[in-house]
């Protein structure tokens, strides 16, 4: 198994350019089914969950191919005839789920092997299937799988009793091809949202307000093909600002939007962070004395729960307590005593972490948990005196396309061994 090994103390410098985001090309892929036709996504992030859900796509009998020199995701639905798509893989992935709506939209049943919980929490999808429901499909679980079953579905209000991004995904996909209007109220306002929606749109659907806390979807009869680009990733760019202030360097990241990364931008900027902005282009300088804050994640627009582990990481760094509250996933701190290994004084009271700021981290062998995590470690590492090793970094692949290229790039001493 793969480690990546890192000598910290270097500082970073250039530039570095974010991939397009995981979450949004996730779903992007999985809108496809409802086409019948052919959609390019142009410039996607190739990353292992992509992959993996293209052969998800492939057991459906689409024709998916991926190109990685181009970055291109070429996906012809014409000749979808299975609604069962092949178990061991869907079990390999978590947002294999995102494929419920699109599937139930297009041939009014799915069969799906219930998704368990994972590293984070234990993530039920009851709000995806009473969304389904609510559009007149039958739900029946057992034996470990998920099945629906709608002879036509039909627009209707749907209410989230939390603003679930999978949730609100899925919901408005079923929604597509069905009959009417659907509202989908107290939806996700996540970007990676806006631009399902988008894709969908260009494909001749009718979604509107995505992005806002009401979508309406009102339903048509048929889609048509189309080319399609991502948004870059935020969470992707979150993560190289916090590398550049642990490491106490001023670098430049290109590929940013600056809505998207605006809770981001409040936090660092209260902490003493210096960041200018100038169109997709961001400079940060991190090497400027940092206070402690206290921090909740919340949905979007708030602080996302996709960027704690990296800002604890760099909290454990500042003199002074910080304390951060996970609202979002029940047991997303998996990474602290990790963290605490490598030097850290962070205590975990119920669903916050009481981080007391120490001089200095110092390198340890230690384990990613999940995706975050793992990110988190390698910052840690880059900023700790002496060597870092992470392992289990399959997480990291999930949802950074070559993390340890682009930090050698900036000047890191770091390496996948
Ligand atoms: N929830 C329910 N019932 C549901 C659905 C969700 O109780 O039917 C709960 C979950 O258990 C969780 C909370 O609602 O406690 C939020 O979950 P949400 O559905 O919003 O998350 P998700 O769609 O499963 C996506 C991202 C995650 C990201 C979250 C929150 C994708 C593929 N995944 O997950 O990304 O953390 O939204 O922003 O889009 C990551 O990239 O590392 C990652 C975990």
């Amino acid at each position: 198994m793969d480690t990546i090994r890192i000598v910290g103390g270097n500082k970073l410098s250039g530039e570095v350019s974010i991939s397009t985001a995981k979450n949004s090309v996730l779903p992007l892929m999985a809108s496809t089914i409802l086409c019948g036709d052919k959609c390019i996504i142009s410039n996607a992030a190739m990353l292992e969950d992509v992959f993996v859900l293209g052969n998800i796509l492939k057991s459906l009998n689409m024709d998916v191919q991926i190109d990685e020199n181009s970055k291109r995701v070429i996906i012809d639905s014409s000749k979808i005839n299975n609604t069962d798509p092949k178990n061991e893989l869907v079990k390999k992935m978590r947002a294999s789920f995102l494929i419920m709506g699109p599937m139930l939209s297009k041939f009014g049943h799915f069969k799906i092997s219930l998704p368990g919980g994972c590293n984070i929490g234990t993530r039920p999808i009851d709000l995806h299937l009473k969304g389904f429901s609510a559009l007149g499909a039958d739900i029946t679980i057992g034996h470990g799988f998920v099945e629906a079953k709608a002879k036509k579905l039909k627009g209707n209000k749907v209410y989230l009793d939390f603003p679930s991004v999978g949730a609100t995904e899925n919901i408005l996909m079923a929604a597509v091809l069905a009959e009417g209007e659907t509202i989908i109220e107290n939806a996700a306002e996540e970007p990676e949202i806006e631009d399902l929606a988008r894709l969908i749109n260009s494909m001749g659907g009718k979604v509107i307000g995505a992005g806002t806390e009401t979508i309406h979807v009102i339903g048509v009869k048929n889609l048509k093909g189309t080319n399609h680009k991502p948004i870059y990733d935020r969470i992707e760019a979150g993560t190289f600002m916090i590398g550049a202030v642990l490491t106490k360097s001023k670098i430049q990241i290109n590929g940013i939007n600056e809505e998207h990364l605006k809770p981001i931008i409040a936090k660092l900027r209260e902490m003493g962070v210096i960041i200018e902005i100038d169109n997709c282009i961001l400079r940060i300088n991190g090497d400027v004395d940092l206070k402690p804050v206290d921090i909740k994640t919340m949905p979007y627009p708030g602080f996302p729960t996709d960027m704690q582990a990296q800002i604890t990481g760099l909290l454990s760094t500042i003199k002074g307590t910080s304390v951060i509250t996970e609202t979002i996933f029940e047991n997303r701190f998996m990474y602290v005593q990790e963290m605490n290994r490598m030097g850290a004084n962070i205590k975990i009271d119920g669903r916050s972490a009481i981080i007391e700021g120490v001089e200095k981290l110092t390198g340890a062998e230690v384990k990613a948990t999940d995706l975050r995590a793992g990110a988190a470690l390698i910052l840690c590492g880059l900023a700790a005196e002496g060597e870092t090793v992470v392992s289990d970094i399959f997480h990291i692949d999930r949802g950074y396309h070559n993390i340890e290229e682009k930090f050698q790039n900036l000047g890191a001493n770091i390496e996948r061994i």
